[in-house]
């Protein structure tokens, strides 16, 4: 088999058969290929794109590139959440506990963010003490005992992806379906889980803009799973605002624990309640009605926020964190923004707020970037209230007085206060999937 076929035969719109993706992909991993060849046959995909059945094979050829994650010490049905990203997105913090208080299990590997979209595991060790490395033994533990883990992915899961995706981020590359497709599944398939729920975030605060390439996206991974034999439903979520009140993360944290008691804003915690549903629905846990219902009352109840807190214990993290940060952290400085006129707040781009989240210190320009986990924002008014002239509409936090100027200067960009209340947009756009 030679390289050159293969790239010359997707530059003709041929189709690539499971062996040949697996050339390239073990050619790729053992350093055989030179990077101008691989990246020749990645750009043949970005513009010729790939069949249903190229993509499930380019994908699992990807995820047999490195460790399979055995979860089978872990009792019942195994079932996993992926978000493609977003601007105050605490979703997993809210949903492990939903899931736990409702008699499912969450094993959940999770990432650290760069750029202006926070990671999951950012913001767990912004709480003092919490581990998030465990060893695949404690993993399981922890899951068969307390309900739900959340470790950092320390495992050599899918190193094809890690190529790859290095190399389309120098050809501009990174937007294609198929290859967006596979990039994000193969590691969910090398990790482990039965059943997928997919959040594909659409809006301005994300990197899909639009239902259409939103529905595609999520067709595209439904497609790739059911053909590798795991049941998965994704749901596309609105991000043209931030998810919630806070963004940063500590704050986060703060905010989750909130929604757990209860007393979340109401956009985060509907979210919430639907993916967590449709989670405990695949894991057979009665209908989505059913599961909904279920979710709904363990935060009423005290059930989801008292599997938070055994959850945190489990990792050694100190909830008391979330009441008394002063304990923990410097007090950080605040600067208020007002209203300059009265008008209704409209979010002109979600990716912009990120980005000011990113300048107070609360995420990373470079991965070597040192966090901040007290900054970040706090909305005092949410898309489409009312705000009178003089009002605030939001505070920026950090240590450092002096990331203020240039975050404030980007909020006055992603922020607009008009005559007229913009249009009211849905949360959930679309299911897509079996059960969905
Ligand atoms: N996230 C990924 O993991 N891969 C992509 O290609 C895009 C987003």
């Amino acid at each position: 088999m030679r390289i050159y076929d293969i790239i010359e035969r997707k530059t003709q719109h041929g189709e690539l058969t499971r062996e040949e993706l697996a050339f390239f992909v073990k050619e790729l991993c053992e350093g055989r290929l030179p990077d101008y060849q691989a990246s020749a046959l990645i750009m043949a995909i970005f513009l010729n794109g790939m069949t249903e059945r190229e993509t499930a094979d380019l994908t699992a050829v990807m995820a047999d590139s490195g460790d399979q994650i055995d979860l089978s010490g872990i009792q019942g049905i195994k079932v996993d959440k992926h978000s493609t990203g977003g601007i105050g997105d605490k979703t997993t913090l809210v949903i492990g506990p939903i899931i736990v208080a409702c008699g499912g299990r969450m094993a959940k590997m999770s990432g650290r963010g760069l750029g202006y979209a926070g990671g999951t595991i950012d913001k767990l060790e912004s709480i003092p003490g919490f581990r998030v490395a465990l060893s695949q033994e404690e993993f399981i533990r922890n899951v068969n005992t307390v309900g739900m883990a959340i470790t950092g992915q320390t495992a050599n899961v899918a190193p094809a992806d890690k190529k790859i995706y290095a190399l389309r981020d120098v050809t501009a590359t990174v937007a294609s379906i198929p290859l967006i497709a596979s990039s994000v599944m193969s590691k969910k398939l090398a990790s482990g889980a039965d059943k997928l729920v997919l959040d594909v975030k659409m809006g301005s605060g994300a990197f899909i803009k639009d239902l259409d390439s939103a529905r595609q996206l999520a067709e595209a991974m439904v497609s790739i799973c059911r053909r590798n034999g795991r049941e998965t439903v994704a749901v596309i979520t609105n991000m043209d605002r931030p998810l919630g009140r806070n963004v940063g993360n500590l704050l986060e944290v703060q905010e989750a624990a909130a929604t757990l008691r209860g007393q979340g804003p109401e956009d985060l915690t509907e979210v919430c309640l639907c993916l967590a549903a449709q989670m405990l629905s695949l894991a057979g846990k009665g209908s989505y009605q059913d599961c909904l219902e279920r979710a709904r009352a363990s935060l009423r109840d005290g059930s989801a926020f008292r599997a938070f807190r055994s959850f945190l214990a489990a990792q050694g993290g100190e909830y008391d964190v979330v009441e008394h940060p002063e304990k923990y952290y410097p007090v950080p400085r605040e600067q208020v923004i007002l209203a300059d006129r009265d008008g209704y707040l409209t979010v002109r781009s979600a990716e912009d707020i990120g980005k000011a989240s990113m300048m107070l210190g609360a995420g990373r320009e470079t991965k070597d970037s040192r966090l901040d986990y007290t900054a970040g924002i706090i909305f005092a008014k949410g898309a489409g209230d009312a705000v009178a002239k003089g009002e605030e509409i939001c505070r920026l936090i950090a240590q450092d007085a002096g990331r203020f100027a240039q975050a404030e200067a980007a909020m006055r960009q992603a922020l607009a206060i008009t005559a007229e209340r913009p249009a009211e947009e849905p949360l959930i756009f679309a299911k897509v999937g079996a059960g969905a």
